[in-house]
């Protein structure tokens, strides 16, 4: 059985915790898209683990886990995870596979997207400073990209990054009048990085084909959420990649017809982190509830979400546009003791109703909500493990999602932990 974990919305819905739970029947785990701007957190027992670039299936000491060539390798953030597993107990030798063209995250590049950020001042994308969006124009540039395999011939790298530091010196001059970056300070960090990483890279497409020749278990970890996707999300607020489902096969370098399921995660309201349109938004008391209940904080950058009611067009598009099979609802217990629910099942744009996600942002930002209402419940649920113990308005809330949104739900998250969640398969 081979599953692919996609987030639905705007990012943080809880793949984490998903591909964590996932992981127990999987050989292998393969984060293919992304970079360090992703947070995937697992709490397992009181331990909890926030990951950035390392599968969260890395927690489990007999999974493999593999990072693809898709992927944007900040080399500095993942040693520190690394050794941060490993000072718990859990190492990663002989387990963990890094593909030799995934591309590098350098300082410059972190600093190219903090001065574009301040720069761009009121109308700023709200990224997370961690360099992806230049790494990501530096690849498709190809000029002065540079990837984890060219760190093997060190001195061929120091050529290329002398001259790639000189041309971005020049830009941060002329553009933002900011100081010149030292090429020599970076290349020093960049062999501490191919002393570390080097003994973990290997062409990763032909170990996960390989993999799933043997018939071994493969699951594939999407990161951001299908909103972030740069050509189907609410540019130009996103991210710079394909991360919705239609991104898997280009990032994993495997067809989408290996893949036995799509499970889109959504949590049973909205949030957002950064700048954009957020038709159900609530910025107001309900919001805070949501957000104090539910520590709607970053795991990347802790900055506060921005929280609103579950927007039923948004999730229905995700699915529709990534063929998702199966849904996991996360933080139902996040909702518990409100007075009533709302669900958006459709716009009113000039005038007219539609249940179609518009990916434009001029026609969303003229988007009104049509809200369902629904009752709440009052009961603690996080200890809950089925479905059948849920309180009516609970099971009904669920119930009305997965009608409008056309797939079964088939987790419902009631808390953080790896055990807080009920199963069912239709
Ligand atoms: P990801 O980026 O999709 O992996 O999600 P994040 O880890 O950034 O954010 C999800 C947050 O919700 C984390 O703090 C999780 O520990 C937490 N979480 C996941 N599922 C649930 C749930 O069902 N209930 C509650 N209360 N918290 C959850
Ligand atoms: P996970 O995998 C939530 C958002 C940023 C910003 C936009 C562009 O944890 O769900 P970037 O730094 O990628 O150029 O920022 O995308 N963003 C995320 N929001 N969760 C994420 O990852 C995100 N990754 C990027 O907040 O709005
Ligand atoms: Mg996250």
């Amino acid at each position: 059985m081979n599953r692919c974990v996609i987030g639905l919305q705007w990012g943080d819905e809880g793949k984490g915790k998903v591909v964590d739970i996932l992981a127990e029947d999987s050989a292998v785990v393969v984060r293919y898209n992304g970079g360090a701007n992703a947070g995937h957190t697992v709490v397992v027992g009181n331990e909890k683990f926030a990951l950035h670039l390392l599968p969260s299936g890395s927690v489990r000491p007999e999974t493999a886990c593999v990072i693809t060539s898709a992927v944007v390798v900040d080399p500095e953030t993942l040693i520190g995870e690394i050794d941060n597993l490993s000072k718990k107990g859990i190492t990663l030798d002989g387990r963990l596979f890094i593909s030799e063209n995934a591309h590098l995250v350098l300082d410059y590049h972190k600093k190219e997207d903090q001065l574009r950020e301040e720069a761009l001042g009121k109308n700023k994308i709200g990224t997370t400073i961690r360099g992806i969006g230049p790494c990501n124009a530096d690849k498709v540039g190809r000029s002065c990209a540079l990837r984890m395999g060219d760190l093997h011939d060190i001195g061929h790298f120091e050529d290329k990054l002398s001259a790639v530091v000189a041309y971005k010196n020049r830009i941060f001059k002329a553009l933002y009048n900011a100081e010149p970056m030292d090429a020599d300070v970076i290349l020093k960090k960049c062999k501490t990085y191919a002393e570390k990483l080097l003994p973990f890279t290997i062409d990763t497409t032909e170990y996960v084909h390989n993999a799933l020749a043997a018939g071994k278990s493969v699951l594939f970890e999407g990161a951001q959420g299908s909103m972030l996707d740069i050509d189907h999300g609410t540019f130009p607020f996103v991210t710079s990649a394909n991360v919705s489902a239609l991104g898997m096969p280009a990032g994993a370098g495997v067809p989408a017809k290996l893949v036995n399921e799509f499970v889109g995660v959504a949590k049973c309201y909205t949030t957002r982190v950064g700048a954009g349109p957020f038709p159900t938004e609530l910025d107001n008391h309900i919001g805070q509830y949501i957000r104090d209940r539910g520590h709607e904080y970053g795991t990347t950058t802790g900055r506060p979400r921005r929280c609103g009611w579950f927007d039923a067009v948004v999730v229905s598009y995700s699915v529709t546009i990534g063929g998702i099979d199966s849904v996991a609802l996360m933080h139902l217990d996040t909702l518990t003791g409100l007075d009533e629910l709302k669900v958006c099942v459709g716009y009113e744009i000039d005038g007219k109703r539609t249940s179609f996600f518009p990916a434009n942002i001029e026609k969303l930002a003229k988007a009104e909500c049509v809200y369902q209402t629904l009752a709440c419940w009052k009961d603690d649920i996080t200890g809950v493990t089925d479905f059948n113990q849920l309180p009516a308005n609970a099971r009904d809330y669920i119930g009305f999602i997965e009608k409008t949104i056309k797939r079964p739900v088939t987790m419902i998250g009631v808390g953080p932990n790896r055990k807080q969640t009920i199963f069912r398969r239709p």
